[in-house]
């Protein structure tokens, strides 16, 4: 029977009923779903809304529940509507009669929404925890390589010089801002609808703060309408997800170029590839290619929960049930995409004489050749136009621009000297960048203490 068949006649179509039911998704909120209901019942004894004895005949048959489903000696039964009906069906079998006395003062409406809040503030601090795992492989991996030239691209063409390090620490940084978005939407998962109700709140004199505080929210949300029907913590959530995932997916975009014959920048450990079944010599990138895709899938799940939300009428509506399917799948991939990327990062190995090599082929230190008449007066825009001949000649003969002789230098001006050699070296070119941020080896070493404190303070 179900729980609210009070007034309606007749069974559910067997297909509205196939249709109607979330216990194969919400199965997963079982345990906060007793959690909840503990702190309900336990408020519910305090208020003397149910005599203590009745409230401590439930509270332990639920605690009896969890045991149970723990050690397997109770299954969840798929047929149930949801997860809710089915705790409440598995009470009432437990306990008895006293068991219907655990919904009072109480709807599902806040009861749902108090479950995935549970669960999501859980989740967060897990995808946390595997956000600072991988934060952590690219500051050790750029620590080895503090000293690693390697071509920086704008449009994908070589620009100037960076290191590696330097490349990996720019997606530390985004690492660091996405543990802040996800801290930030953990504040707002954290505040509790419970005693909500359907939607008007109660008559019962119930002690919604006593519940948050039970539940360990950090505040009441503090109108019953809005908590019944908000589910921002979830589009901010799926928000906040999808962007780290973007980040992985341009992460792994580079690593399947760099891996790539012209490039040869890195090698992807075997752990992490896969072969070709018909091509003896493929290596194939295949994990940096699954989490690039793998965004698409926490995007679509954005959507979705967007476009489910944008036309509802306060308060709760049945299309609500819905946002529990996508978020899970979102959490589920960045959960996996993490472990994967940080194990991909941590055994990968820079090709460091290809990486200098490109540097040298690319002309990446024109802008360096232009600066040096700069400083000897000449202005900017003329030592472009100097420099952009002397790598069109390099280009045309085939040399880089510490292989063309000085004699080609100074026919495009007098000012250049023998000290070009030294003031065009890559090596050079890279340490002299000191500014804030630049890829200079003590300023990357700075940018990789600043990362490691910031994750240390949030530990
Ligand atoms: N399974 C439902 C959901 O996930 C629970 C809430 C049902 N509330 C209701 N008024 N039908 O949204």
């Amino acid at each position: 029977m179900k729980l609210w068949s009070g007034m309606l006649t007749g069974d559910l179509d067997k297909f509205a009923e196939e249709f109607n039911s979330s216990i194969k998704i919400d199965q997963r909120l079982i345990f906060d779903d007793i959690n909840g209901s503990i702190a309900h019942v336990k408020m519910l004894k305090k208020t003397e809304i149910l005599k203590a004895d009745e409230a401590d005949q439930i509270v332990n048959g639920l605690k009896s529940i969890y045991q149970k489903i723990m050690d397997g000696t109770l299954k969840v039964d798929l047929t149930s509507e949801d997860i809710h009906t089915f705790v409440e069906g598995a009470l009432i079998e437990e306990i008895g009669e006293v068991g219907k006395k655990m919904h009072t003062a109480r709807s599902r409406n806040d009861q749902v929404t108090t479950d995935l809040k549970l669960n999501l503030r859980d989740e967060s601090i897990e995808i946390s925890g595997l956000l600072k795992k991988y934060i952590n492989s690219l500051c050790e991996k750029a620590k080895e390589n503090t000293a690693t030239i390697m071509p920086g691209y704008t449009h994908l063409q070589a620009a100037q010089p960076v290191t590696f390090a330097h490349h990996l620490m720019a997606y530390a940084m985004m690492g660091l801002r996405d543990l802040e978005r996800l801290e930030d939407a953990k504040r707002r998962i954290n505040e509790s609808p419970l005693g909500a109700c359907a939607l008007a709140g109660t008559t019962y004199p119930i002690d919604r703060e006593f519940t948050a505080s039970e539940l360990g929210f950090e505040s009441v949300m503090q109108n019953s309408m809005d908590a019944v029907s908000d589910r921002d913590y979830i589009l901010e959530l799926q928000s906040v997800l999808s962007i780290i995932a973007i980040h992985l997916s341009r992460l792994s975009e580079e690593l399947i170029i760099w891996s790539s014959q012209p490039y040869h920048f890195v090698k992807i450990d075997d752990k992490f590839s896969t072969g070709s079944s018909i091509m003896p010599q493929k290596k194939n990138p295949d994990m940096a290619e699954l989490i690039r895709s793998k965004s698409a899938r926490l995007i679509g799940n954005m959507n979705q929960s967007f476009v489910m939300m944008k036309g509802l009428p306060l308060a709760y509506s049945k299309d609500m049930q819905e946002d529990k399917e996508a978020i899970f799948s979102s959490i589920d991939t960045i959960k996996m995409t993490l472990e994967v990327m940080t194990g991909q990062i941590s055994s990968l190995t820079a090709n460091k004489e290809k990486m200098l090599k490109a540097c040298k082929d690319g002309y990446l230190n024109a802008t360096d050749v232009a600066d040096y008449l700069v400083n000897k007066g000449v202005n900017f825009r003329d030592a472009h136009h100097i420099s952009a001949r002397l790598v069109k000649y390099g280009i045309d003969n085939d040399k880089s621009l510490d292989e063309i002789d000085l004699s080609v230098y100074k026919s495009e001006s007098d000012l250049f000297e023998a000290d070009i050699y030294q003031e065009i070296d890559i090596i050079k070119c890279v340490n002299e960048r000191t500014s804030l941020g630049g890829p200079a080896k003590d300023e990357v070493i700075r940018q990789i203490n600043f990362v490691l404190e910031k994750i240390e303070e949030k530990s």
